[in-house]
């Protein structure tokens, strides 16, 4: 192991620099689509139980599993995983803890980098007087690069230039880089989400339509309806949106943890940093995008036509809708905002990648945030050139959603069971500036795993559209000798394509499945490379001993 020296600044930037972590797209784009689609009020239950009983449990024992990996100079989840066991397998499944932030960073920073050009365009003006329809196709042909290919391709370019920020940061350090980002970043954050939801909500009725009105889209947000509490669809996408918002599951947390000094507080400190998520996540996250295009469209059009990309396609316009001034200004905060939200959030996942090669092949900051940058482009390059193929979903799917549970699922088991609770505990409650409720220890032990274990079953298998009455119809499916009928988005029927089988090519021409197996091939390889570089440093290790 090399002696490349990072550390902390501070206490306060640590915690900003892991809310950053926390604080992403996830907050402002996935939540409130995956809020909408689950029903409004209904998902808001299931959401915070899985934040008690699998959010904060997986906090503290990230950070605790961060901060002691550290104590050996161990900062990433491979090595990390090997020092709390004797058995050399639980290396290779720490490789989920690099592995998935290269996936993620890859599609991630794409997005990135269209917050950054919407940022601008909205600043100049662009969106002032034009339709909807037309706010919508501006953004189709921006991402349309398989057919611009002629015309300057903006949307490339600005990728290149997101990336190379983000390297050039990470190639400062954490106190140097990071932290100074977070510092800056958050605060102003937390302020355009504030100036955001003030109009969101004093938009009030618009008389539009019949309920044209903010307020109505908060309420169906917020108004707790308990029948969702049998319906493991809403689980499942509840916790989905549990593990992508807190970053747990992704390695990014061990890293940053490992940082801190061997007496520091952590169980503080994660509290800190995952509230703070929370916040931005149900207040400011829920407060924007719903209100306002309810407010100006409807809560029927909302729940109709809410996706990912009405953040781009739909808010330049509402904006617009104030008046010129406040659409410039709105425009401004909101892309903003998703630059800062997403900018901390890629950083984190840039840092597993350094903390494994600089410490364990003992290259410079320099040479491991280049190579990184070369590894994130060309991950990159078929999520921006196939993007209307589904590569880009393919990438979320496994690297954003499944590996997520996978990871969390080794690790929790690891520390619960093989590490063992006592020494867990200790760890978690070691310089602890707050009390640890000790509930958590069983929960940590017995109900965290299982909820997880019960989330990845229901995954793999998930029937039709995932609702109770589609389980009941499967189970009676197989018993009568007609199989199982999988969800499109069950683990398995992605693995196998069974509901469709495997098509690559059609009339002539290759098919969306083609290159998204060749995309899923692209990160097997990058697993598999992982796993071989993981190897050699571990023999590294042996032999230096
Ligand atoms: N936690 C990050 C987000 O919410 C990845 O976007």
């Amino acid at each position: 192991m090399s002696e490349v020296k990072e550390s902390w600044g501070s206490r306060i930037g640590l915690i900003l620099a892991m809310a950053g972590n926390a604080v992403g797209l996830g907050n402002f784009l996935r939540f409130p689509v995956q809020a909408v689609q689950n029903g409004g009020g209904t998902f808001i239950i299931p959401y915070l139980i899985s934040f008690l009983l699998m959010g904060i449990p997986l906090l503290w024992v990230e950070w605790a599993m961060g901060r002691y990996g550290g104590k050996y100079g161990d900062h990433s989840t491979p090595f990390i995983l090997d020092n709390m066991t004797k058995k050399r397998m639980w290396k290779y499944f720490g490789v989920f803890g690099i592995f998935t932030n290269l996936g993620v960073m890859a599609y991630y920073t794409y997005i990135e980098s269209w917050t950054l050009t919407y940022t601008i365009k909205s600043l100049k003006g662009d969106f002032i007087g034009m339709p909807v329809d037309q706010v919508g196709s501006t953004f189709d042909q921006y991402v349309d690069l398989a057919s611009n290919i002629n015309t300057p391709v903006w949307a490339f370019i600005a990728f290149v230039f997101t990336l190379a920020l983000n390297i050039y940061i990470l190639s400062k350090g954490l106190s140097g880089g990071i932290e100074k980002v977070a510092k800056i970043a958050m605060p102003l954050l937390i302020g355009f989400g504030a100036f955001l939801a003030v109009i969101a909500i004093t938009l009030g009725d618009t008389g539009r339509c019949i309920d044209c009105n903010s307020l109505v889209g908060l309420n169906f947000l917020w108004e707790p309806q308990f029948d969702s509490l049998a319906n493991p669809k809403v689980w499942l996408a509840a916790a989905g949106q549990i593990f992508f918002t807190l970053s747990v599951g992704m390695g990014t947390i061990h890293c940053y943890a490992s940082y801190v000094k061997p007496k520091d507080d952590i169980a503080l400190n994660a509290m800190s940093a995952g509230w703070m998520n929370g916040f931005v996540e149900i207040v400011l996250g829920a407060s924007v995008v719903i209100p306002i295009a309810v407010g100006y469209l409807g809560l029927d059009w909302v729940k109709e036509n809410a996706g990912f990309m009405m953040a781009f396609k739909t808010m330049p316009f509402l904006f617009d809708q104030y008046g010129s001034v406040i659409g410039v200004l709105g425009g401004v905060a909101w892309f903003g905002l998703l630059f800062f939200a997403g900018i901390t959030s890629s950083l984190a996942m840039g840092t597993p990648w350094m903390g494994f090669v600089e410490h364990e092949f003992g290259w410079s900051r320099k040479k491991s945030a280049i190579i990184l940058g070369v590894v994130i482009f060309v991950l990159a390059l078929p999520t921006i050139f196939f993007f209307g193929k589904g590569v880009f979903d393919e990438f979320d799917y496994w690297t954003g959603t499944v590996s997520l549970v996978v990871f969390a699922l080794a690790e929790v088991v690891l520390f619960g069971w093989v590490f063992g609770m006592d020494k867990g505990w200790k760890e978690i409650t070691s310089g602890a500036d707050m009390k640890v409720p000790a509930i958590y220890r069983p929960i940590i032990k017995y109900v965290t795993p299982l909820f997880i274990l019960i989330i990845f079953i229901s995954s793999l298998i998930k029937p039709l559209n995932g609702e109770l009455s589609d389980w009941a119809t499967a189970f009676n499916s197989l018993m009568a000798g007609d199989g199982w009928l999988w969800a499109n988005d069950s683990i398995i029927n992605q693995m196998f394509h069974l509901n469709t089988g495997i098509i690559w090519i059609e009339d002539g021409v290759f098919t969306n499945m083609f290159y998204i197996d060749l995309s899923r091939f692209l990160l097997i390889l990058t697993f598999v490379g992982l796993m071989a570089m993981v190897a050699i440093a571990s023999r590294r290790r042996r032999m230096k001993a």
